[in-house]
């Protein structure tokens, strides 16, 4: 099909020629768009375009392809946006092997890795933003290839085989935000070891290493620190002053260490933390004044996985700004009646799952005004009557009661009404799982969802309750006069 060619008035040329020249000039000030080479010339290794310049990818290769493939593309004025070197066989970065190429994210990944060579990464120190050198053999931070690094925003060093962090490692390092060591096999950090990092270093991870203690000397110049992650080591102790210096520390993470007690003011310095994870110790104490200090701030606190036998009250009163408290997975038997008071008023999300509980007393949530959710599944609880649950009604959202021998009686009606309430104002709320109770009587288990009330026998002890409860909703006074209407059939 042939197109009518549009006829052109000269004023019309005249302004498609100053667009072409425009277009020209623009592309001679920024460069022309980036080619990628023939396949042929840097196979096995794989080029795209991306908008900001090449995507190079070399995977189960060797030095000698990847230098051939630096080799053509080293004097195309080009930007490696993403120079990706996965699964190859690398012990050696050899000095100028990115001589003249300006590379923007390096990736050697998976690839042995063990020796980097001072000159191997000079010349791309003026663009270099991150660098990634996981899963390797380095057994030491190569620091003199390192410090000429001046633009580098992120450094990956997880997975290799660093034992030590000797003094002034990352010096040079001058923009470095984010530090990721995870998996190494650290135990030792010097106390020079993140000179240079004192104003920019905004994460650390140091997870997954062999620390025994909280490396303060070495982390107290980091006063632009964020978040600090120090989760899978052997830290057995934390002390008062441990985290001094840590001044806009905003996220503490000591999952899964050693700890059997937080003591007092141990985070006392930390006036901006927001979130603390203490995790999967085996902490079976935590200190009335634990958290002095850090009570305008913190919000979220996980204690989950330790071998508490009570609710720690005495150190969470004063944390007024609690949002999320996660108790799960703890020992405790009995929460007691004032649990929750001073500081439950602002959690919304509560997780008492997987311990041993009991009972609860009849005013335990008297005061959690903004609960939404409340995880309850995995205790040993028998009842759970509308007089505990009342105060939470309606503000809860989301409530797990699995995995406890409830029985089905008459005092579980509130449930009912509860669910109803909640479907009246959000569809998408509904409980996904099914809480089951026991009606003991017949040995059957049913879906709370769906309470057999014409074979509760709610009759006497029910309008007893409801009589003698000022604070019971009509709604289910209805409920429960329905359920006693039907009783009576079945005597
Ligand atoms: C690491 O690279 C080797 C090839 O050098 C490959 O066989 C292996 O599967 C890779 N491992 C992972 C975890 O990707
Ligand atoms: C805590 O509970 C776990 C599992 O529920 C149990 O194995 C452990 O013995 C308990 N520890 C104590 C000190 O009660």
């Amino acid at each position: 099909m042939a197109r009518q060619q549009p006829r052109r008035s000269p004023e019309r040329v005249a302004v498609w020629l100053l667009l072409a020249l425009g277009l020209c000039l623009s592309v001679g000030v920024l460069g022309a768009p980036s080619q990628c080479p023939a396949y042929n010339e840097i196979s096995p290794c794989i080029c795209n375009v991306k908008k900001n310049g090449l995507d190079l990818l070399c995977e189960f290769t060797d030095l000698s392809h990847i230098s051939r493939a630096m080799g053509v593309l080293k004097g195309r004025q080009v930007v490696l946006y993403y120079l990706k070197l996965r699964h190859n066989n690398l012990p050696k970065l050899q000095g100028f092997v990115f001589l003249s190429l300006d590379i923007r994210h390096l990736t050697i990944h998976n690839s042995s890795l063990a020796v980097v060579e001072e000159t191997s990464l000079s010349s791309v120190g003026k663009g270099l933003t991150q660098l990634d050198f996981s899963q390797n053999s380095l057994q030491l931070v190569p620091t003199p290839a390192l410090k000429l690094l001046h633009k580098l925003l992120i450094l990956n060093m997880n997975h290799n085989r660093i034992g030590t962090l000797h003094g002034r490692a990352f010096e040079g390092l001058d923009a470095l935000e984010i530090l990721t060591l995870y998996e190494n096999r650290i135990s030792n950090i010097d106390q020079d070891a993140f000179k240079g990092l004192e104003k920019k270093l905004r994460r650390l991870n140091l997870g997954g290493n062999d620390l025994n203690s909280v490396p303060t000397a070495a982390l107290s110049v980091l006063e632009n620190l964020h978040k600090l992650e120090l989760p899978e080591n052997k830290i057995t102790e934390i002390n008062e002053g441990d985290f001094e210096g840590l001044g806009n520390l905003d996220s503490l993470v000591l999952a899964h260490n050693h700890l059997r007690v937080v003591p007092a003011r141990a985070f006392a310095t930390l006036t901006r933390l927001n979130s603390l994870e203490l995790e999967g110790n085996g902490i079976s104490r935590v200190d009335a004044d634990a958290f002095v200090g850090i009570e305008e701030n913190l919000q979220y606190l996980r204690l989950g996985d330790n071998n508490l036998h009570e609710i720690p009250s005495d150190a969470l009163r004063s944390l007024h700004r609690l949002r999320q408290l996660d108790l799960s997975s703890n020992n405790i038997t009995v929460v007691a009646e004032d649990a929750f008071v001073g500081f439950g008023d602002s959690i919304t999300f509560l997780n008492l799952q997987k311990n041993d509980i009991k009972t609860l007393p009849a005013l335990t949530f008297e005061n959690l005004n903004s609960l939404e959710q409340l995880n309850l599944q995995y205790n040993k609880l028998d009842r759970l009557p509308e007089e505990v649950m009342e105060p939470v009604m309606d503000t809860l959202r989301n409530l797990d009661v699995t995995g406890n021998p409830l029985e089905c009686t008459c005092e579980l009606t509130w449930y009912t009404e509860w669910l109803r309430r909640l479907r009246g104002k959000d569809d998408e709320i509904m409980q996904k799982k099914n809480s089951m109770c026991v009606l003991t009587r017949e040995r059957h288990e049913y879906n709370m969802k769906s309470l057999p009330l014409d074979r509760m026998n709610c009759v006497g002890k029910n309008l007893e309750r409801l009589s003698s409860s000022s604070k019971s909703l009509g709604a289910l006074a209805t409920l429960t006069w329905a359920a006693s209407m039907t009783c009576p059939l079945l005597f």
